[in-house]
């Protein structure tokens, strides 16, 4: 696979919500940016015009970032359309015909994992599957074989190296920087393990629910939507060993490995909840089983991190918005002050958004006669939040034909194999009010005194 650049854009699904969020937004800021001059080609079944679909890019950015007038101006220019029937050969002539000579182009394809097959023979036939490359969204299938499933009809047009599957999260500034500081810093080494790790934490939290997207969710659910790939992709890089090399291969084969030595999930130790009020979401059904939290231990069996119990905590309509990590350490062996507990000892916290901070929480003497102590945090990085969005940058990687921020086939059968034994099992599902931390039986996930970490401003304790 050559990593020259593509030499057009390419996006099916051009009139629909993926494109409207986040496509168009990470377009105008490359063009912004100086990164894009190449013709970018809208392709949909809408029965649309070229001038719709730019007042659609228009509207999408007015109301995700706003217009940067010269950035629009280039963008319109720059934009092309294709309407068509993604069942239809002549979609695909007519697209070749509008990509000219143009070498490498990158198909991203914003549309329901139900249409790739047809879409990926298409662009085959008509030749513009040549030398290219294809971007696809997460989830990446519905479950193990369907995961796949997609992976073989991806590969009867696509070679691996030409296949970039989206998970935005990898491409979060302090989802890079888990990988970045683990690995560059030799003080941490000795203490990242059982020996010294008592439990590790993950809360993502956000404060609203579905936002309209009732029957995509009913769809998925929360171990779907995220804890499948993006939680379990910061697992990844919080566990994984040292890789081998610099390269890309190198990171992916580590995080192949502890991907692998996951403990596939035990249904007792997973929690689902659903909000007061999802069921009244247009397009949820009336007795929907579909979770919109979920609390779930997981087991790591190497042995750096055998016996150390990795909480997951992800859910909509909580009391905050914020994705946090938290990493405990254990008790100093013996309790020479009075106020040593479990729920005080050191702890590692790295907060991945909005804002992005890694710290260490440790204990200093309180002024005074007596030997008792209060905590402070060490903060080692404490940003606002970050500049460039993850679409920007996957969108700038994928059309330079870098793979390193995109995840790997065997890697998300691997994250499947893990999430399998608990999709589609009639486990409980505990309603919860919106704005509460999730059902009260999420609370029986965690063991021992210490409960879930609190993971809003000024809080360590337990919630
Ligand atoms: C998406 C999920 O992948 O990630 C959404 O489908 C979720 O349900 C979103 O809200 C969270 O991502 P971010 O970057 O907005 O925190």
């Amino acid at each position: 696979m050559t990593t020259a650049g593509s030499g057009a854009f390419v996006f099916f699904g051009a009139t629909g919500d993926l494109a409207y969020k986040k496509i168009f937004p990470a377009l105008q800021a490359l063009i912004r940016a100086g990164d894009l001059d190449i013709p970018i080609i809208g392709m949909a079944r809408a029965g649309w015009t070229l001038d719709k679909l730019r007042e659609r890019a228009r509207d999408s950015l007015e109301n995700n970032g706003g217009i940067d007038a010269d950035a629009f101006a280039k963008l319109s220019a720059q934009l092309q359309y294709v309407d068509g029937d993604y069942a239809d050969p002549a979609t695909y002539q007519c697209l070749k015909r509008t990509l000219g000579a143009a070498a490498r182009p990158l198909h991203y394809m914003a549309i329901p994992p139900s249409m790739f097959g047809a879409v990926v023979r298409g662009l085959a036939q008509a030749g513009c599957a040549d030398d290219a490359r294809i971007t696809v969204e997460k989830p990446f299938g519905r479950d193990l074989a369907s995961a796949q499933a997609l992976n073989r009809t991806l590969h009867e047009v696509f070679p691996e190296s030409a296949v970039f599957r989206i998970d935005h999260y990898l491409a979060k500034e302090a989802v890079q920087n888990l990988l970045y500081f683990r690995f560059a810093n030799a003080f941490l080494d000795p203490v990242w393990n059982r020996n010294y790790v008592d439990s590790v934490q993950i809360t993502m939290a956000e404060d609203f629910g579905v936002q309209g997207r009732g029957a995509f969710y009913e769809e998925v659910g929360t171990i779907r939507d995220v804890v499948q790939n993006h939680l379990l992709q910061v697992i990844a890089l919080l566990a994984m060993d040292a890789p081998a090399g610099r390269d890309t291969q190198s990171v992916r084969a580590e995080k192949l490995r502890l991907f692998r030595a996951m403990r596939p999930l035990d249904a007792a130790c997973v929690v689902r909840g659903q909000f007061r009020g999802y069921r009244d979401e247009k397009g949820v059904a009336a007795n929907s089983q579909v979770e919109t939290f979920a609390a779930v231990c997981l087991h790591i069996d190497t042995w750096r991190w055998a016996g150390v119990p990795f909480y997951i905590r992800a859910g909509k309509c909580l009391p905050i918005t914020t994705t946090e990590v938290m990493v405990r350490l254990k008790c100093p062996p013996l309790a020479i002050f009075d106020d040593i507990s479990p729920a005080t000892s050191n702890y590692f916290r790295f907060r991945l958004s909005p804002e992005v901070t890694i710290s260490t929480g440790a204990r200093v003497k309180r002024h005074g006669e007596d030997m008792r102590g209060e905590p402070v945090e060490l903060i080692a990085r404490h940003e606002p939040r970050s500049e460039q969005s993850p679409y920007e940058r996957l969108l700038h990687d994928a059309l330079r034909g870098d793979p390193s921020l995109f995840t790997r086939d065997d890697s998300v059968e691997a994250a499947w194999r893990v999430i399998d034994p608990v999709l589609g099992i009639p486990a409980p599902l505990h309603e919860y009010e919106p704005g509460s931390w999730g059902p009260q039986a999420a609370a029986g996930i965690v063991q021992g005194a210490k409960g879930w970490h609190d993971p809003r401003p000024e809080t360590t304790a337990p919630c």
